[in-house]
């Protein structure tokens, strides 16, 4: 099995994702490293990305998600996939992959956002975010208002893991 999981900047998906493979001793890959390096310079700049900057990145994933289906692997995956038009490039529809959603509001996740060590934070970046957020009408809907360990046990009884 894959858990696919998604959310805007902020949501918690690198800390619960790497949480929960551990958890499950699979393996995780973190979305943000499948960026080419100019979308990465482009992040460190505070420049928007475009969907043209996005079809690499999500074509890379893509590939990952796909190989691993071939191999019978289970892992755990993340990737912002904020709209339709990007999980619609990751996956074909209903397969191995069980698609989770990190949902929290705006206020929260800037105040985690400002606590993040490590990183700058952009407000704007997170409003646009929320501005472009196109919110999954399937899979999982988990609310990041919990612990993480209430997280990781919801997705994980939620799918007899
Ligand atoms: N359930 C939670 N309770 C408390 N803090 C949390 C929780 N989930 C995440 N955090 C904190 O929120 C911050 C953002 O989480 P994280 O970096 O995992 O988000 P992300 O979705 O990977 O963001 P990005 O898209 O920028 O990579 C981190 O400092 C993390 O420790
Ligand atoms: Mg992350």
């Amino acid at each position: 099995m894959i858990i696919l999981l998604m959310g805007v900047a902020g949501a918690g998906k690198t800390t619960v994702g790497a949480m929960l493979a551990d958890d499950l001793g699979w393996p995780f890959y973190d979305g943000d490293a499948f960026h080419p390096a100019a979308n990465v310079e482009k992040m460190r700049q505070n420049v928007p990305l475009t969907d043209a900057d996005r079809l690499p990145w999500l074509t890379a994933l893509r590939r990952l998600i796909d190989e691993l289906v071939r191999q019978e692997t289970s892992a755990v995956v993340t990737c912002s996939a904020i709209k339709q038009a990007y999980r619609d490039q990751l996956l074909d529809g209903p397969g191995e992959v069980r698609e989770v959603f990190l949902k929290g509001d705006f206020a929260l996740i800037q105040e985690r956002m400002q606590k993040r060590r490590g990183h700058y934070f952009k407000a704007d970046l997170l409003r646009s975010q929320f501005d472009a957020l196109e919110e999954p009408d399937f899979g999982l809907v988990i609310d990041i208002a919990q612990p993480l360990e209430a997280m990781v046990q919801q997705i994980r009884q939620t799918l007899a893991l």
